[in-house]
């Protein structure tokens, strides 16, 4: 499914109720991402779009519909995100990127400390690797 295609919070409660709600997911991992070289100027709008659709909106809205979920799990639940090492500059170049990144590093920390408070059933971790030859990358 392309998650640049999902902008609303309703695609993913429905992709939840009928996908992965019978499922014992233990462990949500919020992986895909994307890239652009490109200045903020010569983005195409469409690259704009998809960049904050698929590295910001996407994990935000697939965590929030699965949280209940993985909370109400009896063993260990945890939602795991990648973010990258890039966030930490503004990265001319790469800045909507970054910028995704940066957001997510952030949203990650804090709801994780609100679910530490809750609950201690509940891991969160946002990873943040540097650079890695993928097809990302190619
Ligand atoms: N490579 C690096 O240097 C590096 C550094 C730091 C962080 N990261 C992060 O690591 C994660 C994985 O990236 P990667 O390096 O392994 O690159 P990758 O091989 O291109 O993997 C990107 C992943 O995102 C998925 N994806 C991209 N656009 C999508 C869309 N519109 N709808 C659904 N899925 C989509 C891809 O699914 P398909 O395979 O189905 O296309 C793929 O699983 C990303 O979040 C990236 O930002 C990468």
């Amino acid at each position: 499914m392309d998650f640049a295609e999902c902008t609303q919070i309703d695609d993913y409660r429905s992709i939840v109720h009928t996908e992965l709600s019978k499922l014992d997911v233990g462990i949500l991992v919020l992986n895909a991402g994307i890239a652009k070289i490109s200045s903020f100027r010569d983005l195409k709008n469409t690259d704009v779009q998809a960049l904050l659709t698929v590295n910001a909106i996407h994990p935000i809205f697939m965590m929030k519909c699965m949280m209940d979920q993985l909370i109400s799990r009896k063993c260990k639940s945890a939602i795991m995100l990648t973010g990258s090492g890039i966030r930490a500059i503004p990265a001319p170049g790469m800045n909507l990127y970054s910028a995704s990144k940066h957001f997510l590093m952030f949203i990650a920390q804090s709801v994780g400390y609100e679910l530490n408070y809750i609950s201690a059933n509940i891991d969160m971790l946002c990873y943040e690797p540097g650079g890695v030859k993928t097809n990302m990358t190619d």
